[in-house]
């Protein structure tokens, strides 16, 4: 485990903070990991019901859960992901940094029972099914637009079916994909970041 000064250091800029990762994994960075400000902003709007349980749908590298548990030590940070891989990677530096209070789950999120989780939080976790593959993040699932629709649909009817309070933080997401219960209250990061709040 690394010392709480050098430990501030890697959670101050978005570059030191990749500098955890091995190259291939920061070569991915800009696409596909959530810069630490924007991790941080989440953070704190997902954080406000202390020890609240909070899911990173499509956790990648775990760069949203370490930042948010850093940042909110109160709540607890929840990861699930698909690529094995990348769980491996997201255990390895949570392991390095000691944050206590992120895990990550392999599997596939239609799998998980989201009434164990409060708040939710996603990064356009499909979006790798309609692009060209130099933009995958790697070959080792399948991708297609069904694939896409298959995911979109069973995310919006899983958010749909969450008490009113829940909350939900997105980035570089489309707003038509989320139920019209959710009230958006704020968006930043030249409207890229948005923060949602279910009424109904
Ligand atoms: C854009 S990355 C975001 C990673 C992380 N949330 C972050 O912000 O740093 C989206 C991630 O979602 C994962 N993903 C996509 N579909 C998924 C699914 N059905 N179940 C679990 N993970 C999924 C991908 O493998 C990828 O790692």
């Amino acid at each position: 485990m690394i010392s709480n000064t050098t430990k501030e250091e890697f959670f101050s800029t978005n570059k030191n903070f990749d500098q955890l990762y091995p190259p291939p994994i920061r070569r991915l960075s800009n696409l596909h990991w959530t810069p630490i400000e924007v991790a941080q902003k989440a953070a704190h709007f997902l954080a406000a019901t202390p020890g609240a349980s909070i899911l990173d749908i499509g956790s990648g590298v775990g760069k949203f859960c370490l930042n948010a548990g850093y940042y909110s030590a109160e709540c607890n940070f929840f990861g699930v992901e698909q690529r094995s891989s990348l769980v491996a990677i997201a255990n390895q530096v949570q392991q390095q940094l000691g944050i206590t209070n992120a895990s990550f789950i392999h599997g596939n999120f239609t799998q998980l029972d989201f009434s164990a989780f409060d708040h939710f939080y996603f990064y356009n976790p499909f979006y790798e099914n309609l692009v060209d593959e130099s933009l995958h993040i790697d070959d080792s699932i399948a991708h297609s637009e069904s694939l896409y629709d298959y995911y979109a649909t069973n995310l919006y009817t899983l958010l749909a079916t969450r008490p009113p309070g829940t909350r939900l933080a997105t980035y570089q997401s489309s707003h038509t994909r989320i139920p019209s219960s959710y009230q958006l209250v704020s968006t930043d990061v030249d409207t890229l970041f948005s923060c949602w709040i279910k009424i109904t």
